[in-house]
């Protein structure tokens, strides 16, 4: 019956924490027993004096520890490809990554050219991830054209592929980017359809012409990828895109917002700034080179952080897309061509806990909310996610919240080569991971028992 007693913990979910034992059976939360809480103490009552745990049951000890719902990663692109080559972090080496973090869940992306079929793109991503994730996952997939085709294959992945949130971009002109026009059609068919309409939102046409006159100037370091992409070409795209979302009274997710404006953080975004696009090391430089870029503005983080504790900010992604030195270098001479995207699967959890909740600016409850708990809501899979409850999926981590750890590209379980947040210094550990009920990482012996194709697509 595959059944696991994770004993002696606090266990602590986005509204409340409590000092209970949980079991699980065949992936699912069974019973959560505490001795302190009203409701808790009813659930005693029904269920007899003591949590009754059949023999053969593992026990994994938490004493001393929280015990919360697994991360969900709302942005990852394993294996993109991408500018001319492909992420380096598979939906193997990723999901890995994720788990050792205390990530349980990604939400990733099927991206692919103009003029592609949407449900081809989903099959071929669904080829790549299934036989290869070591956690739970689930897709977004970008419009990146605009037909009839389109229009009745976003309804059949919302329908009966389990899709319910779509991309779309301003940016990446004549690759991925759609004019106003096409996105007032792609929204008035997620209206229609009930789907979550996303965006990523920076002025494609104004960044072309940036990149020619940044590149006429001799600008062609990693600068130049920050000089061209300022903060006001992200604030007027998510602005025109909030004007056309409510216009046709769709909701919308703005993702991997960066800027003071943002709406919708990544931890990247929480963890570093943009100085780093002056660093005397090239790799250094080209390593943060992301599209929005990191702001130069060393105040950023902390007030994107003060906006996700106040509950302004909901969600935390962290559009892991990594590319290894050989692969940044395609950009030697020429920023626009760096490949765009950094690290962040495995270290949201440490760095979210480090600047957020060591720093004193949320609890342990906003923090299981701003990593969790909102994803599973904004993106339809709560309470099957995002919260320790009976019913819920056994998607659990314990996190030492006393212990510290350096975050490093020699130490990290990432393909990359290099990772942002190169040093920080993280209180908040993560000690043990469960996913659907089974233990797949435990960092004392830094134990994985998980394989590839282990992890399961949720529908939406
Ligand atoms: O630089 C980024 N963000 N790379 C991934 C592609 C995207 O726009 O999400
Ligand atoms: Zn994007
Ligand atoms: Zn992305």
């Amino acid at each position: 019956h595959n059944r696991l007693h994770i004993k002696g913990g606090r266990v602590v979910n986005a509204d409340c924490s409590v000092d209970a034992d949980v079991y699980i059976e065949n992936g699912l939360i069974v019973k959560v027993i505490g001795i302190f809480l009203f409701f808790v103490r009813i659930c005693v009552c029904l269920v007899g004096k003591n949590l009754d745990v059949p023999g053969g049951t593992r026990v994994v000890d938490a004493s001393g520890k929280l015990v919360m719902p697994g991360g969900i990663d709302t942005h990852t692109h394993m294996q993109l490809p991408f500018m001319g080559t492909f992420a380096v972090d598979d939906f193997y080496v990723g999901t890995k990554a994720a788990i050792a973090g205390g990530t349980t869940m990604i939400i990733d992306f099927v991206l692919d050219q103009k003029g592609v079929s949407l449900i081809e793109a989903y099959d071929k991503w669904r080829g790549w991830a299934d036989p290869k994730v070591c956690c739970d996952y689930s897709f977004h997939i970008a419009v990146t054209w605009w037909s009839p085709q389109v229009k009745s294959e976003m309804a059949e992945l919302a329908k009966n592929r389990g899709i319910n949130s779509f991309k779309m971009f301003m940016a990446y002109k004549d690759v991925f980017m759609l004019d106003d026009s096409e996105l007032y059609e792609v929204y008035k068919n997620c209206r229609e359809l009930g789907a979550l309409a996303m965006m990523h939102a920076e002025n494609g046409h104004v960044i072309q012409h940036e990149q020619e006159r940044m590149l006429n100037l001799g600008i062609t370091g990693p600068e130049g990828h920050a000089l061209c992409r300022p903060e006001d070409v992200e604030a007027e795209a998510t602005g025109r895109a909030i004007m056309i979302a409510n216009r046709l009274n769709c909701p919308m997710y703005i993702v991997h917002v960066m800027s003071k404006s943002s709406a919708d953080p990544i931890a990247a975004s929480l963890g570093t700034d943009g100085t780093n696009y002056w660093h005397k090391c090239w790799r250094h430089a080209a390593g943060h080179v992301m599209g929005p870029p990191l702001r130069p503005d060393p105040t950023t983080p902390g007030y994107l952080m003060d906006l996700l504790a106040n509950g302004d900010l909901e969600c935390t992604g962290t559009d892991n897309c990594t590319f290894n030195a050989s692969q940044k270098a395609l950009g030697k001479d020429n920023f626009a061509k760096i490949p765009n995207g950094v690290n962040g699967v495995e270290d949201r959890m440490s760095v979210i806990w480090e600047k957020g909740v060591a720093s004193g600016k949320m609890d342990e409850n906003r923090f299981v909310a701003v990593t969790s708990t909102n994803a599973a809501k904004v993106f339809n899979i709560y309470p099957q996610k995002g919260v320790i409850a009976p019913g819920s999926d056994a998607d659990i981590i314990i996190w030492d919240a006393e212990a510290t750890r350096t975050i490093s590209a020699k130490t990290h379980h990432q393909a990359v080569d290099f990772n942002i947040f190169e040093g920080l210094v993280c209180h908040g550990v993560n000690s043990c991971t469960i996913s659907r009920g089974k233990v797949v990482y435990e960092a004392e012996d830094n134990k994985f028992t998980v394989s590839g194709g282990d992890g399961k697509f949720v529908p939406r």
